[in-house]
């Protein structure tokens, strides 16, 4: 690891994964790159130092199953597919929604009694749920944190950092709604003044939203050879980093910071430890309908 800008009089300081950690625990950091060359072992890595933090919690969201096996987190908590079901009742048709949605205050809670947590989602085309409950523990999170910040006179005691997994399917920009847009990006943005932060891991960065990748102030990128991507980082990327970006190795990224370009070599995340995976309960519903739902969802 070097830092390309260094001369005699500022000699060259490491940049590592601990370097990372501390920056992303304070300021959004982006993980991006083509698929399988070690963007979530960096993650792991930095998600592992961040754990050993004091006042540090991290919340990942996670769809892929990524963070259950060989993981820093001791807990996964799965939330069940949304279920819609079409029943023949007397010749009638009639859909059943899952209610998810209304049950997110009961899994709002649940999730915000660990400190350390990932959280898996069975859903594989709608990651409205996701959004949803990731706004939600958001608000909570920035509530908490910002009430804390003005008792004490502006200083920051506790931090939370958010890692979003494949974060293209739920901050990508064709994927967002506008309401959500705002929402999200002015978290990434003005988290850092009561100790909010992000960590967004992607294999597609033409498709995170520019309004949340711009806001991050730390960039690992790892080979980067689809257009879009390249695109993207030519706008941000000294130009003699962006012909290396194509040539990069699986575990090897290039890190963007406020002090210059660094090169990064991680190692294999060690294998061994897995999560306690918790299943959210879905509650019991009252009535006609509810008992036909709780058929459903046994
Ligand atoms: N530094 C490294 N040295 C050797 N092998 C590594 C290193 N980093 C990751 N790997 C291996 O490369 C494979 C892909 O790693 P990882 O899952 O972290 O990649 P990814 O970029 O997140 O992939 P995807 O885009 O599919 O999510 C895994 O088998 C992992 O063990
Ligand atoms: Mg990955």
């Amino acid at each position: 690891m070097k830092n390309q800008e260094n001369s005699p009089e500022n000699p060259p300081r490491i940049f590592g994964v601990k370097d990372i950690a501390e920056s992303t625990s304070k300021t959004p950091t982006a993980i991006m790159g083509i698929p399988q060359h070690g963007k979530t072992t960096l993650a792991k890595w930095i998600v592992a130092e961040l754990i050993k933090m004091k006042n540090v919690k991290v919340r990942i969201f996670d769809s892929s199953l990524q963070w259950i096996f060989n993981t820093p987190v001791d807990y996964v908590f799965h939330v069940p597919e949304p279920i819609k079901t079409l029943i023949d009742e007397d010749g009638k048709t009639v859909i059943i929604y899952s209610d998810i949605f209304s049950i997110a205050p009961h899994i709002v809670k649940d999730l915000l009694s660990y400190d350390n947590i990932a959280i898996n989602f069975a859903n594989i085309n709608d990651f409205d749920y996701e959004r949803e409950l990731m706004s939600k523990l958001i608000l909570h999170d920035k509530n908490q944190l910002v009430s804390e910040v003005m008792n004490n006179k502006g200083e920051i005691i506790n931090r939370v950092v958010y890692i979003f997994e494949e974060s293209q399917t739920t901050v990508g920009s064709n994927v967002m709604r506008r309401k959500e847009m705002a929402f999200l990006s002015k978290a990434v943005s003005t988290g850092a003044n009561w100790g909010l932060s992000f960590l967004i891991v992607t294999r597609r960065a033409g498709e995170v939203s520019t309004k949340i990748f711009e806001h991050t102030v730390t960039k690992c990128v790892t080979n980067s050879t689809q257009p879009n991507c390249l695109k993207k980082m030519s706008r941000i990327f000294p130009k003699n980093s962006v012909a290396k970006l194509k040539t990069l190795g699986v575990g090897e990224f290039l890190v963007l910071t406020p002090k210059g370009v660094f090169d990064l070599k991680t190692e294999k995340y060690p294998k061994g430890k897995h999560a306690k995976i918790i299943d959210i309960v879905i509650p019991k519903k009252k009535g006609f309908w509810g008992r036909l739902k709780d058929k459903l969802f046994r």
